[in-house]
């Protein structure tokens, strides 16, 4: 059995679409544009490729993108008093703090700030509660990419086994909710699981976000299971070539798996587009316009 691509990077591109034709709508009818702001702090090489790549992507769906680079030793004060200016700004519907920030900056402290409407990330802490206890919030960018293709996948999630490996605050934990959410029965599984293989073999749904490079082998996975694989890690290949490759052995897996997400072109691409439509979906909160449809939980 050859399990099933699902074609993240051509997902990605579908999103945009929908991102681009309704920020075109919202223009047009209501003279509004969102907008992106997002805040670097230091000169962290891969930070830089990301915040260059959502900008990139804001400008070509037709919204506002703006950056704010700051020196690597800014005061917490300083990056405080920015958020605050970017909360009070009418053009600015989304702000995304990149992480991780340089040690001396407190992240939970710095997330908090951020006004939850405008929290694009879904990392403040009311948007965190308010997607546990299943209330309309601001829902963090990979996780919703990944509910996104799982259900484009299957249609209806309701009552399937979906076992998440990671328990991060960025992806395992809303992953489960969001799962929770569209009625499957979650296990979240991580380093100090018991018998890990065994929960995994029994998931009808694996989502593994541990970031330990082909941590999951085939043999862990039950026939016909869909695997998503968020990991993202850069090995040494034999021939001293650097590779990309997920948290699942993409090789073995997908001889049993009945769909697999390919890394890259999975769940990465996906997560900037995901940024887009939060940043759409802000905007239309904030102007008590409809949400666009199928970009949301
Ligand atoms: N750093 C790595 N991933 C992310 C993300 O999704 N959001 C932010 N703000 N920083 C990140």
């Amino acid at each position: 059995m050859t399990a099933n691509i699902i074609d993240g990077k051509a997902f990605a591109g579908t999103v945009r679409e929908k991102v681009a034709a309704h920020v075109a709508r919202l223009k047009e009818e209501n003279n509004i544009t969102p907008g992106l702001a997002v805040v670097l702090v230091g000169e962290d090489p891969a930070s830089q490729v990301y915040v260059r790549s959502k900008g990139k992507q804001t400008v070509e769906t037709g919204m506002k993108s703006v950056e704010h680079k700051l020196d690597v030793d800014t005061s917490e004060a300083d990056l405080l008093a920015l958020i605050d200016q970017l909360n009070n700004d009418e053009t600015i519907h989304g702000i995304l703090v990149q992480l991780p920030l340089p040690k001396h900056l407190n992240e939970d402290l710095v997330i908090n700030s951020i006004s939850p409407a405008k929290d694009v990330d879904g990392f403040h802490i009311s948007n965190v509660g308010l997607l546990g206890t299943g209330q309309k919030s601001m829902v963090p960018c990979t996780p919703l990419g990944c509910l996104m293709m799982l259900r484009d996948y299957h249609g209806s999630l309701s009552g399937l086994n979906a076992v998440v490996i990671g328990r991060s605050n960025i992806v395992g934990k809303p992953m489960a909710q969001l799962l929770l959410g569209d009625s499957c029965t979650v296990t979240i599984a991580h380093s100090r699981t018991k018998d890990l293989e065994e929960v995994v073999r029994r998931a009808d749904i694996v989502v593994a976000a541990v970031g330990r490079p082909e941590m999951v082998p085939g043999s862990w996975i039950g026939k016909g299971a869909t695997v998503i694989d968020v990991g993202i890690n850069r090995i040494e290949k034999e021939d001293g070539k650097m590779k990309l490759v997920g948290d699942v052995d993409f090789a073995s897996v997908s001889e049993v798996a009945g769909a697999i997400t390919p890394v890259p072109g999975g769940v990465g691409p996906m997560t900037i587009a995901c940024l887009l439509a939060n940043t759409l979906t802000a905007c239309c909160r904030a102007n008590g316009l409809q949400e666009p449809e199928g970009l949301t939980a």
